[in-house]
């Protein structure tokens, strides 16, 4: 087997999702619908775009809708078959997965995405894997993960996906230091979470898709508690600079932070525009609607 394949994805969505409560009492954050797919299905497109065969859902309490979201549902299918609705029939068959392909694993209580990850570890084994964060929504012609994929043959190691940001938002992110930032392929000497403008070393962040080696598991092993009181992914990942190299990898495309209320809105209208079956109503009513809020503020 080629050494550099990655075969096998981490899904954390074992979070709280406190940004979006009440709704989060009981629909978990990744079921919540862009349009009308939820986001883990885009994350779950996004992954097989790029050749992942296992899909690892690290969960926890509350997530029941997110598991049963991936059965099959012959009952609907067959209903939708003798309507004639071909359409809608090919979208539910879209949604399928092959037994055996997913597999749920719970995190106990919320850690941290480090510690999420870490939960993971049996099912990886000894094998470079990739971590996609279904909060990040990602639209562009080619798959993040698979542009990611395709850079890590190159060059091995460990790769996060990276985006410039504001400089007075690096405390919202993992930042990385560079010494060149402007390439496609960005070799990291640095990498500090949540830093503060003033001490950040760069304005390139980290965000929700990484592939790891399985090194970072083992750094993972007892890990303390880094920033906000959580196990750090970021902690984890900085050991590998030394060790394996870490490379940002600057993606085309356009990500949406969906776990933010403002980010979430932002994907909606996006997607909106891009469907052909929305866009000319969804204009229109933004055509109306954004001068006159302009004019009232
Ligand atoms: P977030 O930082 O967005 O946290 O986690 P959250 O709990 O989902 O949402 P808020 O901040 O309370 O609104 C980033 C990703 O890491 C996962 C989340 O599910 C999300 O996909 N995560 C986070 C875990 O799986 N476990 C954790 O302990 C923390």
């Amino acid at each position: 087997m080629n050494d550099r394949r990655i075969r096998k994805a981490i899904f954390p969505v074992a979070g709280l999702g406190t940004r979006f409560l009440p709704a989060t009492k009981s629909i978990p954050k990744e079921i919540m619908t862009l349009i009308d797919r939820p986001l883990i299905q885009y994350a779950i497109d996004e992954a097989r775009e790029a050749g992942i065969e296992e899909f690892i859902f690290v969960t926890s309490r509350g997530k029941s809708a997110l598991e049963d979201y991936f059965d099959e549902s012959p009952a609907l299918a067959a209903e939708l078959d003798r309507k004639n609705k071909t359409e809608l029939a090919k979208v539910l068959e879209s949604t399928n997965m092959d037994s055996g392909a997913i597999a749920y694993i719970r995190q106990t209580r919320p850690m941290g995405l480090g510690h999420a990850v870490w939960c993971a570890r049996r099912l990886i084994g000894d094998e470079a894997f990739a971590v996609i964060l279904p909060d990040d929504v990602i639209a562009g012609q080619t798959s993040c993960l698979k542009q990611m994929i395709d850079a890590y043959q190159q060059v091995g190691g460990n790769m996060v996906a990276a985006m410039q940001v504001p400089k007075n938002k690096t405390s919202d992110y993992g930042i990385l230091g560079a010494t060149d930032t402007s390439q496609r392929i960005v070799p990291v000497n640095a990498m500090v979470e949540k830093p503060s403008p003033e001490t950040a070393p760069s304005n390139l962040a980290v965000i929700g898709r990484y592939i790891l080696s399985p090194d970072v598991l083992s750094a993972l092993d007892g890990a303390g508690l880094g920033v906000g009181g959580e196990v750090q992914l970021t902690d984890a990942i900085a050991k590998q600079i030394s060790a394996n190299g870490v490379y940002g990898y600057r993606f085309e495309g356009q990500r949406f932070d969906c776990g933010s209320k403002a980010g979430y809105l932002q994907a909606t209208v996006a997607f909106g525009l891009a469907r052909e079956d929305l866009r000319d109503e969804l204009m229109a009513y933004l055509y109306d609607l954004v001068p006159s809020q302009v004019l009232a503020s």
